[in-house]
């Protein structure tokens, strides 16, 4: 009887201090841009997102194709360069690059973009405002031309504030790494090319 109620307080100080917890980290993941708690959630944000899915180049492994992590985050590859486009419609209407970084449909041609801060080739201009925003509504930096498929924006939109400022934080830290990716080809010039 005493036992039982005993384990009682337990599993009730065990929830009122996970709460806490809960709170603390809250509280202290929004304290400014670089607040570490920020930095790693949105660490994990990434890794749960599967940003690295399409911003890694895959590269060909024991296993086979694996990201090439020495490249993580930092887009298409410019030495594989442009990929064609894509002339067919129909059920099968979309192609891919093998490093699965360029994606050729009725969209034209996108390539993933270079998430390291680098200044020139990667998010390195980009301010906290122009990420949400571009995530929220598709548009390039928040203001001028769609943003194409694959990019998930439109499930990303749905995400905190708080979720897509800790993701900007984490990627500021990365390694600003030079890779210039290649502009989109829109579709009225892919359908020319054929
Ligand atoms: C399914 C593939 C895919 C996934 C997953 C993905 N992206 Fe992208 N992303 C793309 C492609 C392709 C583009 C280029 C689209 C374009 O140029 O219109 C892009 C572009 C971007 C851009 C540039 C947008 C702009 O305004 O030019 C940002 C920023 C970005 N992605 C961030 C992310 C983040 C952060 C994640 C994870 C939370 C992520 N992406 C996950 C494919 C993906």
């Amino acid at each position: 009887m005493t036992k039982t109620f005993l384990a009682g307080i337990l599993i009730l100080a065990a929830t009122l201090a996970a709460g806490c917890s809960d709170k603390q980290f809250s509280a202290s993941a929004s304290v400014g841009p670089n607040g570490s708690a920020r930095v790693e959630r949105g660490k994990y944000l990434v890794a749960v997102m599967g940003c690295n899915d399409c911003h890694t180049p895959l590269k060909m492994g024991a296993a086979g194709p694996e990201p090439d992590m020495a490249r993580f985050l930092t887009g298409h590859p410019e030495t594989i360069g442009p990929l064609p486009t894509v002339r067919q419609q129909g059920p099968w209407v979309w192609m891919g690059a093998a490093t699965n970084t360029a994606f050729s449909g009725p969209w034209g041609v996108s390539y993933a973009a270079n998430l390291t801060p680098d200044r020139n080739t990667g998010l390195g201009i980009w301010t906290e405002d122009m990420f949400v925003k571009a995530i929220r509504t598709g548009k390039h930096m928040g203001t001028s031309r769609e943003i194409l498929p694959p990019m998930p924006w439109p499930a990303f939109r749905n995400a905190s504030d708080e979720d897509l400022k800790s993701v900007y934080a984490y990627l500021r830290t990365l390694k600003p790494v030079v890779n210039h990716v290649p502009d989109v080809t829109p579709p009225a010039v892919a359908t020319d090319q054929h």
